[in-house]
């Protein structure tokens, strides 16, 4: 379709501008959660081999667990992995040891960092022990811009919208900060607190410091996902559904299996 003959006076800009918007979030279908984990390892994977010192922002959640797996697999096999890489994870609750099983430091070691040939002291994970969570939040904004910023960020997507712990709501503006969380996200994630109560709070990257990230690629699988996919679908940019800022990025891969990807 050629603009003069397409275009009614005025209407190209638009159409032109709609384009670029709906481009810019890349998205791709996988089959089912197997087929989602085999290309979200191959995003990372082939990231590294690319740039071997690459920052990488990593989430917990189920989602990323069998993209873990078959970076573990294939790690095993090739010698230097993660050897220059520097991980920043997305959030930690707050007020718990590190070592309790619900932890996300736990979930990290279990999953990947004790697998794989990742450097401890390029590992980070916000402290939420600290003294003061407020010099916590700033001194990890600290580290991550003394490390380059974000390369490559995965996220997992909450029901209700949410991306790391940025909960409803959340201003797009935000960086790392303390968060209350909301009783859908604490019954969500209280599998691993048998224990003990889910803690209240977290500390979590902001959306402006994940949308810093060079790139994002974004999992999502399951029926529990379908609305939040069909939502972030819609384009609606609002604060009201956090991962939505992820229209204001120009570099999102939106990774989803077939059943999250249905019609909600
Ligand atoms: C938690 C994490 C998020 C994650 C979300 C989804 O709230 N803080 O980073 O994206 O869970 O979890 P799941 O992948 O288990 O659905």
């Amino acid at each position: 379709m050629s603009r003069a003959s397409s275009c009614a006076a005025g209407s190209c800009d638009e159409i032109v501008l709609f384009v670029l918007f709906v481009v810019k979030m890349n998205w791709e279908i996988a089959k089912d959660y197997a087929d989602l984990s085999d290309r979200a390892a191959s995003i990372l994977l082939d990231a590294i081999t690319a740039d071997p010192k690459l920052v990488l922002g990593l989430p917990t959640g189920s989602t990323p667990v069998g993209m873990y797996d078959r970076v573990v697999k294939e790690c095993k096999r090739s010698y230097r992995c993660f050897r220059d890489v520097a991980a920043f994870n997305l959030d930690e609750y707050v007020g718990i040891p590190r070592d309790h099983p619900g932890s996300y430091f736990t979930f990290m070691q279990q999953h990947l960092f004790s697998h794989v040939d990742i450097d401890a002291k390029n590992t980070f994970i916000p402290n939420g022990r600290a003294p003061d969570l407020k010099v916590e939040c700033e001194r990890y904004e600290r580290i991550l811009k003394n490390a380059g910023g974000l390369g490559l960020t995965f996220l997992g997507l909450g029901s209700n919208g949410h991306i790391a712990f940025n909960e409803p709501g959340t201003p797009f503006d935000s960086r790392t900060h303390v968060v209350a969380l909301t009783d859908a996200t604490r019954r969500a994630n209280s599998a691993f607190f048998l224990d003990q109560p889910v803690p209240t709070h977290a500390i979590t990257m902001g959306i402006a410091t994940i949308l810093e990230s060079r790139a994002i690629v974004l999992l999502a699988s399951g029926a529990k996902k379908r609305e939040a996919i069909a939502r972030l679908r819609s384009g609606d940019v609002s604060a009201d559904f956090p991962a939505s800022a992820l229209w204001n990025h120009g570099n999102v891969r939106v990774l989803v299996d077939e059943t999250a990807a249905a019609s909600a």
